[in-house]
């Protein structure tokens, strides 16, 4: 049997991923696929009482490592149980986030040093590295209204990562913009502006990449 394909949709908050990741299922799934997908921090129960945690607002946030093993700890569970099990059974795993938030986020985000993050990353997730990775990159004004339009459809405020700050989130942008170019084979840049469609019609010409 052959392995399934390991897919990751990345990038900044309002960058359109969630809409994207379910049609990629549904297109893959109508041309005979089956399809895993999942969401980090995520995607088993465990997991998502630690998504809950993460998103929690406490008088005393998580300082910037515990914040960075809740992550981890979220994504060990995951990869053990749910992507390496599907991948070994032939399905495709498509996953809303991985291993290259963490290094946006905590690493380009919060300043944690990038070299402890690889190490780190690789014992959580056993040095599994997706096949192929689209990059949803928006400008910030088009992220701005895109959340603000997410929360008054949803009725929920910006969360505590949401929420911080116009730096933060130019950092981590850089980031994600600097793994691409140094990764191309893997991580696709996809300009994430414009509809839906057209979007879409960007990741779907080229995921004709995938290994
Ligand atoms: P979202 O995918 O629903 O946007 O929520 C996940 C949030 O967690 C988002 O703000 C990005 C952040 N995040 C990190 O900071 N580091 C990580 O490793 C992951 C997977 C997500």
């Amino acid at each position: 049997m052959a392995r399934g394909r390991f897919i990751t949709f990345e990038g900044g908050e309002g960058c359109g991923k969630s809409t994207q990741v379910k049609r990629l299922k549904a297109e893959l799934e109508a041309s005979g696929i089956e399809v895993v997908l999942t969401r980090e921090p995520g995607g088993t129960r465990l997991a998502e009482l630690i998504r809950g945690l993460l998103k929690e607002e406490f008088e005393d946030p998580p300082c910037d490592r515990c914040e960075l093993l809740l992550f981890l700890a979220a994504r060990a569970q995951l990869v053990k149980n749910v992507i390496i099990p599907a991948l070994d059974a032939g399905r495709w795993v498509i996953s809303d986030r991985f291993s290259d938030s963490t290094f946006a986020y905590q690493g380009y985000g919060r300043g944690l040093p990038l070299d402890v993050l690889r190490a780190a990353n690789g014992f959580a997730c056993w040095g599994l590295v997706p096949d192929l990775t689209f990059l949803l990159d928006v400008d910030p004004e088009t992220s701005r209204l895109r959340m603000r339009d997410r929360e008054t459809a949803t009725g929920t405020a910006a969360d505590r990562i949401e929420r911080a700050g116009d730096d933060f989130h130019r950092r981590l942008r850089e980031g994600f913009a600097e793994m691409a170019a140094e990764d191309p084979a893997r991580i696709v840049k996809i300009d994430a502006s414009g509809t839906r469609d057209e979007v879409w019609e960007r990741i779907w010409t080229s995921l004709k990449r995938i290994p």
